[in-house]
């Protein structure tokens, strides 16, 4: 009885251990694909958005796929429509976990239009 126990624990610390080396969990997004499929997203997201903010802003093209705004609209915590704000928020806890700066939201919005207008992004 005492070596069960004894052995339970010690599962239930390598598994903490385990737990606490991984990567965030983040919010959920909403709908059901993404822009492009996750691995491509996971690898090339930056470079989709430098492109999009060139498109943009160098040449004029508007209201494409891989705008900043969009990627916010769908990857918002559903309760404060937003994409920074704690380790499970969507961009913030990857970088955070990542280590890697993310200063658009200096200018840009971080969360969607709904919750801008003081309106819950969309029901919890
Ligand atoms: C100093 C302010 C500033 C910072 C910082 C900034 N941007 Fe922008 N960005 C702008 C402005 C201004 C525009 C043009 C807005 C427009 O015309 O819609 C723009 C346009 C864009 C667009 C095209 C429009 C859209 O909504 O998709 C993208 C994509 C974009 N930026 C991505 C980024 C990314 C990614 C970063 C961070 C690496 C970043 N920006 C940092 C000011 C900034
Ligand atoms: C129409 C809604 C929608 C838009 C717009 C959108 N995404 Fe996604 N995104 C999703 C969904 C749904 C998934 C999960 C898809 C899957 O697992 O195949 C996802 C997955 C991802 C992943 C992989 C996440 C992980 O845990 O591995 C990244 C990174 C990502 N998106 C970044 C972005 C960026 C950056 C933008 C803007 C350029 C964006 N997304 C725009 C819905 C969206
Ligand atoms: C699943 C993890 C993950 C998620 C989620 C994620 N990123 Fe990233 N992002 C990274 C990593 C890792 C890098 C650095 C990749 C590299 O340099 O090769 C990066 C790089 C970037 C860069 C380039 C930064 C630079 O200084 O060059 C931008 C811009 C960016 N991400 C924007 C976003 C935005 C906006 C979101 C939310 C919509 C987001 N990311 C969500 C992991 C993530």
């Amino acid at each position: 009885m005492r070596v069960m126990a004894a052995g339970l624990l010690a599962l239930a610390l390598a598994g903490a251990a385990w737990a606490g080396s991984r990567a965030p969990v983040l919010d959920a997004p909403r709908g059901e694909k993404c822009v492009e499929d996750a691995a491509t997203m996971r690898r090339s997201h930056m470079d989709f958005l430098r492109h999009q903010r060139d498109e943009t802003v160098h040449r004029g093209i508007r209201g494409a796929r891989h705008s900043l705004a969009g990627c916010v609209e769908c990857h918002a915590n559903a309760k404060d429509g937003a994409v920074l704000g704690s380790p499970s928020h969507f961009c913030q806890g990857c970088h955070a976990y990542a280590a890697v700066k993310l200063d658009c939201f200096e200018c840009h919005a971080s969360r969607t239009r709904a919750a801008q207008a003081g309106r819950q992004a969309r029901s919890p």
